[in-house]
């Protein structure tokens, strides 16, 4: 059955900002389009999908997302080819780990087409904010936000779904230092570290700058029980490679299911790498960095990409990774963004056209 087709209506900004902006030195997620998607969710559904101006939204002060942390986003990216072709990276997959996240807050799912012709729609009218430079993408950022009202914890009973975008540049640039945390934890078993809720990330702030005072740029967690297994770094799921094979712990309830980590795992079995799905203790890193066979760790995810971590702190000792040619972490960067970028056979279908 053919998706059903939305009516979206348009209002384009009088007041474009696309001129103020310094194309050539983006930061990462500072500066927004000059149009936003909304759609909201009232009576048991989801109505009056529209384009409209970037700006201010009203939000009663009993909204629930204020007390109760009702809120889910997705990140994805979109990518402009040299031949100015707009690309989305499997944006199906953010679509379906956004209602994964809604049914463990407890926010009604979004339909497909809405997400889809919600997004299109948004990038066919901000298409130009889009940055053609090397290392730079627009930034997507699909959110629902419990919008009804109470102070009884409970669900609301309206919802509003919003796209926002920011044309960035890289997430990361120099070298990235990560401490592996063995206090704090970002999710335990039976938790919601597997969705991509706002208040996960509120949550790893302190123990992030606790981290970034002792000269770290990122935390990498560990298991909540034992705090003796990797789990994931900030906004990355983390890889290491151990000889020559490349090592990743499996999702679990703890763990964002990274679609970067899902592409990074199918490149190398297909490329015929070896790989290894399995927990990993901090004290086999700690060995294989003493013995020289950890050869490299890495983060993945959307906003950086892949990040190369060329150091690691534990227990108030840093493990210094060596700097290697020929790496996985530059391997798969190149493969990924080739696809994105539309430089290379998109051999999984990993690639879906806007305009
Ligand atoms: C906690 C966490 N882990 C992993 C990832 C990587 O996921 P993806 O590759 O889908 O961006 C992200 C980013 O979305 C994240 O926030």
């Amino acid at each position: 059955m053919d998706a059903p087709k939305h009516t979206i209506s348009v209002t384009k900004t009088n007041k474009s900002r696309f001129h103020e902006v310094d194309f050539d030195n983006l930061a990462f997620g500072d500066v927004f389009t000059d149009h936003m998607f909304i759609c909201e969710y009232r009576d048991g559904q989801w109505h009056d999908p529209k384009v409209v101006p970037y700006g201010p939204i009203a939000l009663e002060p009993a909204a629930k997302v204020f007390h109760y942390g009702q809120e889910i986003f997705e990140g994805m990216k979109a990518y402009k080819d040299e031949a100015g072709k707009v690309w989305l990276f499997r944006p199906l997959e953010n679509h379906k780990r956004l209602n994964k996240s809604a049914s463990r807050l407890a926010i009604p799912e979004l339909p497909e087409s809405i997400f889809m012709q919600g997004l299109e729609e948004l990038l066919r009218m901000d298409h130009h904010w889009i940055p053609q430079r090397a290392d730079s993408s627009l930034y997507i950022r699909p959110f629902i936000i419990a919008s009804g009202t109470g102070f009884h914890a409970s669900p609301a009973n309206r919802y509003l779904f919003i796209i926002a975008c920011a044309p960035s540049g890289q997430y990361f640039s120099g070298k990235v230092s990560v401490k592996i945390e063995e206090t704090y934890s970002r999710a335990a078993h039976g938790g919601v570290g597997y969705a991509k809720a706002g208040g996960n990330y509120a949550g790893s702030f302190y123990p992030m700058q606790l981290a970034v005072a002792e000269g770290f740029q990122q935390v990498v967690w560990t298991d909540d029980s034992t705090h003796e297994f990797v789990e994931e770094a900030g906004a990355m799921n983390v890889f290491a490679r151990i000889g020559d094979t490349l090592v990743t712990c499996p999702t679990s309830d703890r763990i964002l299911d990274g679609i970067t980590r899902k592409s990074i795992l199918q490149l190398a079995e297909a490329e015929g790498i070896p790989v290894e799905v399995r927990a990993i203790k901090v004290s086999e890193l700690i060995e294989a960095a003493e013995t020289g066979t950890l050869k490299e760790l890495f983060g993945a995810g959307t906003a950086a990409v892949v990040s190369p971590i060329s150091s690691f702190g534990y227990r108030g000792k840093l493990y210094q990774l060596p700097e290697i040619q020929d790496s996985y972490a530059s391997h798969f960067k190149k493969g990924i963004t080739d696809i994105q970028f539309n430089r290379a056979a998109d051999k999984f279908g990993w690639r879906h056209l806007v305009c």
